[in-house]
């Protein structure tokens, strides 16, 4: 047995030390010695097999023998690997591979960007649902029962009484029922309408802006928006108040600032006029406190509706609002 062993151990020394430099040589060589089915292994299970009082003996002297062959072998790869590392043969000239870095959607951004610059004028932010019941998304903002807005043609609804909402004014109702005045927020998210072309897309974001006290003016409301844009855009940002109709502000007007594509030349974007428009916006409409316990004869209040794709096309100089939503890597990655 001792013989035998030592045998296996001396003839495996001498090959391990023929088969140096060589990887695959050595693994075969440790297979076949020390191996499931390997010399060395039949060995140690013979032990098994002599008389008890001569086991122990010829175990130790077995051990041994491993150990010795295991380090020998572990030795021999390691000197292998460092002569010529297997797997990813460390080149260190080799250019690094760069992940791609994430960015904020362009949206996102100008979102941010738009809540950063009324916070700093007082507004706080806040947030309501996306699936909106009938009632906040038209009753309680005066909008009636025939209007046209509540057409199967521009609203998405869930179900009679529940709609995917079209604008975010529901956040005007939500937070005059829970608050007292005075009230000052912003409120951005998503949006939904039955609309798709150039400038109109099925899914958009606003931004709703609300501010209510005693003695809120028009002129608030002109001097808040005018302070945005010129803060958004710059100091030259020329804007203009068009009258216009929502049933949840009397007065009301939309606003428009200089097509920043064609300079007011008049493009496809907006549509030849030179102008596009980027907000809704008026006083607070008397059957709206009503409806959330306010007093029209003691506040007053202003609101408006951002659409902050149109802010962001302008900003950015993008003349198709669906680019923001194609998910194309070689657009996003400009911002
Ligand atoms: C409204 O949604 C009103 N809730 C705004 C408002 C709020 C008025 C508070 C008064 C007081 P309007 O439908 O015009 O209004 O939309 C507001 C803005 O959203 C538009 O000026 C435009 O910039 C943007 N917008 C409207 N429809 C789309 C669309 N399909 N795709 C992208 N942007 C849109
Ligand atoms: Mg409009």
């Amino acid at each position: 047995m001792d013989a035998e062993l030592r045998q296996i151990e001396a003839e495996t020394l001498g090959e391990i030390e023929a088969a140096r430099g060589d990887r695959e040589a050595l693994q075969a060589l440790q297979v076949r010695v020390l191996g499931r089915k390997g010399l060395l292994t039949q060995r140690l299970r013979a032990i098994a097999l002599l008389p008890p009082e001569k086991r122990p003996e010829a175990g130790r002297e077995a051990n041994r023998v491993k150990e010795r062959l295991l380090a020998a072998f572990a030795a021999a790869l390691r000197a292998c690997e460092e002569a010529a590392p297997a797997s990813g043969r460390l080149d260190v000239t080799l250019p690094g591979r760069m992940e791609p870095r994430g960015r904020l959607h362009p949206i996102t951004r100008v979102t941010e960007e738009i809540c950063a610059i009324f916070s700093r004028m007082g507004f706080e932010r806040v947030e309501g649902p996306e699936v909106e019941t009938d009632y906040y998304n038209f009753e309680a903002l005066n909008i009636p029962k025939n209007h046209p807005a509540r057409d199967m043609q521009d609203t998405f609804f869930v179900s009679a009484d529940v709609v995917l909402r079209t604008h975010t004014s529901p956040l005007q109702v939500r937070t005059m029922e829970r608050r007292r005045p005075p009230v000052r927020v912003i409120a951005p998210g998503r949006v939904f309408r039955r609309d798709s072309d150039q400038t109109h897309t099925p899914m958009f974001h606003q931004v709703e802006g609300l501010w209510v006290d005693e003695g809120v003016s028009f002129g608030d409301l002109k001097g808040t928006l005018t302070a945005f844009v010129q803060r958004m855009f710059d100091e030259e940002t020329r804007l203009r108040f068009r009258p216009s109709f929502f049933p949840f502000t009397e007065p009301s007007a939309e606003v428009d600032i200089l097509c920043v594509i064609c300079r007011g030349a008049g493009c496809r974007v907006c549509k030849g006029t030179g102008w596009l428009e980027i907000l809704g916006s008026g006083m607070v409409h008397p059957a709206v406190f009503e409806n959330v316990g306010y007093d029209p004869a003691r506040v007053s209040g202003f609101a408006f509706g951002l659409g902050v794709e149109r802010v962001a096309m302008l900003k950015y100089g993008i003349d198709d609002l669906r680019r923001f939503f194609e998910n194309d890597l070689r657009f996003l990655s400009q911002f």
